[in-house]
């Protein structure tokens, strides 16, 4: 029987707005403690020494060492007993001793070389091997990579090709932040957040923001690009009034669109950068890397899955000025850009990603920069995933 208020019938309880999961996209909603199958930075080369440094990826303990100058990664467990190996330390070279009984592990294998406390003839040598990361160092970081057990492809392959083989003088910034890293990812390939929420932020205090923009998303090669097609500076809202992203002491907009930085800014473009020929200023590729093309740097984040609530912002700042010509880059950087911009810009975005709490979401508009980023995640996934079929590796899964 129908209820009935005040003898009008019930009305049928409201759908839920909008999305409430991830389903459309599987791999991606399994993703919540990142991809595996790529390398990603963990920490700065001058951070790893002798002693090993206690690393946590895709929800994965690992420590790193350094050893005789090469950085070796290894599983964070010894498995006698489960304790750290990251308390031990060096005994012989190459080697890490675990804290507790002395198991001495080479670095370079994992095979147990010896196990101190039951004399140079242990007969558990020889039948345990613990698990060992392949470990890069790039831009005075160290990467690891993370994958099913397949031969891991070159860094330089997943690297922003440009950073490839052109000279750059780099600034970097590493940040454990709180938070999934597919929000970090996605704040920051975000169309429409930048023009609203970074407005406030000093780095942008003398420069107009757009108020909104028609954008479209074009794929080429990795990396998907935000295509800026109209900019309003201004805008009626019909029943509200005037909102404008300009005002006297900001920078006048410029007449026309433009691809390098989000406000088109007329300077001259490094010939690096003009070189690359981007179809717009904002990109993401796969495993979770944003590049933000300006005039005369480049600027990229990197977020790193720690685990499933935890993220690593690794922040680069790339300038291909060459030799002295590189030096005015330092003194801005370590004056200015590293504060605002990596500080406190990036601050702001932090903060958001602290606070997102999707799905479930209602999408509008510009969010399309977030469909298109997750579109290319679910795809890249899927090729990977048959790749390592057509070669007999079972995906260890995400976790
Ligand atoms: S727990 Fe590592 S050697 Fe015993
Ligand atoms: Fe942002």
């Amino acid at each position: 029987m129908t209820e009935t208020v005040n003898s009008r019938p019930a009305r049928a309880k409201p759908a839920l707005p909008g999305r409430q999961d991830w389903s459309s996209w599987p791999h991606y909603q399994a993703a919540a403690a990142g991809f595996r199958g790529y390398w990603y930075p963990v920490c700065f080369s001058s951070q790893v020494g002798e002693k090993p440094r206690a690393v946590t990826l895709l929800g994965e303990r690992l420590f790193v060492i350094r050893d005789r100058g090469k950085v070796f990664g290894m599983k964070d467990r010894c498995p006698h007993r489960g304790v750290p190996l990251s308390y031990g330390d060096k005994q012989f070279p190459g080697t890490i001793s675990c804290v507790y009984h002395g198991w001495t592990f080479d670095l370079e294998t994992g095979d147990l070389k010896a196990a101190i406390t039951d004399g140079p003839r242990s007969p558990i040598c020889g039948k345990v091997t613990q698990p060992t990361y392949d470990v890069e160092e790039r831009f005075g970081m160290v990467w690891v990579y993370i994958g099913d057990g397949e031969r891991p492809h070159p860094i330089d392959e997943q690297l922003p090709e440009e950073l490839v083989g052109n000279p750059a003088v780099v600034g970097q910034r590493i940040q454990p932040r709180t938070g999934n890293w597919r929000f970090a990812c996605e704040n920051g390939y975000d169309e429409g957040h930048a023009k609203y929420l970074h407005r406030t932020s000093l780095w942008r205090l003398f420069k107009p923001m757009p108020v909104w923009n028609s954008t479209k998303i074009v794929k080429r090669g990795r990396w998907i690009y935000r295509v800026q097609q109209e900019q309003y500076w201004e805008a009626d809202f019909p029943g509200l009034g005037r909102w404008s992203g300009t005002a006297w002491y900001k920078a006048r907009p410029p007449k026309r669109v433009g691809n390098i930085g989000n406000t088109s800014s007329h300077r001259k473009v490094n010939p690096t950068i003009a070189a690359q020929e981007f179809p717009g200023f904002a990109s993401v590729s796969m495993p979770g890397v944003l590049r933000i093309v300006y005039p005369t740097f480049i600027h990229y984040e990197f977020y790193v899955p720690t685990d499933a609530d935890n993220h690593l912002y690794v922040g680069l700042l790339a300038d291909f000025r060459k030799g002295m010509k590189a030096l005015p880059f330092y003194l801005k950087y370590l004056g200015a850009v590293r504060w605002l911009f990596h500080g406190q810009f990036s601050g702001q975005d932090k903060w958001m990603v602290e606070v997102t709490d999707a799905p479930p979401e209602k999408l509008y508009r510009p969010d399309d920069s977030l469909l298109q980023w997750r579109k290319l995640a679910e795809d890249t996934t899927e090729e990977r995933l048959e790749r390592l079929r057509a070669q007999g590796v079972e995906p260890t899964g995400t976790r």
